[in-house]
């Protein structure tokens, strides 16, 4: 399959139709599946309504059947057509961070949505993203759009179009490429079916914003601790993975060189992602910035690039920094720690 690539560097015309957003949409509406960027990280997305459409983005992704997809919508109106039975709290968190980076598990309306999407489940994940491609896309496809991250399932998720490109090219129709995402992780993902929400997985939006306005939420059980099965089906796959194996190390820098040098003198090849601050206080093979410790959204925006950047490098082992896990530092601690397996050590 030709994958084609539009780049669309005019945002301030996409008001009215877009050539390449009008082609895009058109796929879409003819049950072929798109990329396109996100406030996050770059979607697959495809007709949610067609089965046909979304089993087409399981095959690009190779993604487990049982893991159910995000439906974005261009309008909050739209939601009404998909999920029933929405709680009052639900829509105080639309009100306030819709469009955005916050995916609200609600339960699921009607037989329109493809039962693919929801991996059979009576819930469906909602959301509204932040980003004028998506939106005027999925404006112009008219119909909701499922998208996961538009990643091979594993990978990292993509915050480029090249990293599209480079996992999925040849197995998709087209790439709408409208440079670098902003946030640079994914969704917040809130189970809302139930009277308390829970977060099934940290991303952009904190805990602390959800908080300050509908009070008391929960985190699910098995972000916290190990032993209990994750509520979202996609967070018991191992995740965001580059191709070395991955240590993430909480201590002082010269704990840091410890680990490195020990590394190093059994005969490996050593990887460090670190920060702006420390880049030049550490010695290894290769040294990837990602971010500034003292801005932390910097951090989330270039992670998944950080951990791609060493597929191209020749090494063993890739040792990371760890971050404070408060604010989005909770969602990039979540992906940091899925990348490496859980292989977290700390200085004593
Ligand atoms: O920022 C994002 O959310 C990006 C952009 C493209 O919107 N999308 C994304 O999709 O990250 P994906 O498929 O990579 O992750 C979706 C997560 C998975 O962990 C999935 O299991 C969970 O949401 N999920 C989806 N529907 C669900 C449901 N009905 N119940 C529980 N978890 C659900
Ligand atoms: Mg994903």
């Amino acid at each position: 399959m030709n994958t084609k690539v539009w780049v669309v560097d005019d945002r301030a015309n996409l008001s009215t139709s877009y050539p390449h957003i009008s082609q895009a949409a058109q796929l879409l509406r003819e049950n072929e599946v798109v990329a396109f960027p996100t406030e996050t990280v770059y979607g697959l997305g495809a007709n949610a309504f067609s089965d046909e459409a979304v089993r087409k983005i399981y095959e690009a992704k190779g993604r487990p059947s049982d893991n159910p997809l995000i439906v974005h919508i261009a309008s909050k109106s739209k939601l009404d057509e998909i999920a029933k039975d929405i709680p009052d709290y639900a829509y105080k968190l639309i009100n306030e961070y819709w469009p955005g980076p916050l995916t609200l598990i609600l339960p699921k309306k009607g037989k329109l949505l493809s039962t693919i999407v929801t991996a059979g489940l009576d819930t469906v994940g909602v959301r509204m993203p932040d980003h004028p491609i998506a939106l005027s896309l999925i404006r112009e496809a008219d119909v909701p759009i499922a998208a996961p991250s538009a990643n091979r399932s594993g990978k990292p998720s993509p915050t480029q179009a090249s990293h599209v490109y480079h996992d999925l090219n040849g197995k998709i129709s087209g790439i709408v490429d409208g440079g670098a995402t902003g946030v640079g992780v994914e969704s917040t993902v809130l189970d809302c079916s139930t009277a308390v929400p829970t977060i099934l997985r940290p991303g952009g939006i904190t805990k602390e914003q959800l908080e300050a306005i509908i009070g008391e939420v929960k985190i699910d059980q098995a972000l916290v601790e190990e032993g209990h099965a994750p509520k979202s089906p996609g967070m018991k796959y191992t995740h965001y993975a580059p191709n070395a194996p991955v240590v993430v190390v909480k201590g002082s820098l010269e704990f840091l060189q410890k680990v490195i040098n020990k590394h190093q003198s059994e005969g490996k090849k050593v990887g460090v992602l670190t920060t702006m601050e420390n880049v030049n206080q550490l010695e290894a093979d290769t040294i990837i910035p990602c971010g500034s410790r003292a801005d932390l959204p910097s951090v989330a925006a270039q992670l998944y690039d950080g951990l791609r950047k060493f597929d191209k490098e020749d090494i063993d082992i890739i040792i990371s920094e760890s971050f404070p896990q408060e604010g989005v530092g909770e969602a990039i601690m979540n992906r940091l720690l899925k990348a490496a397996g859980n292989n977290f050590i700390f200085e004593q």
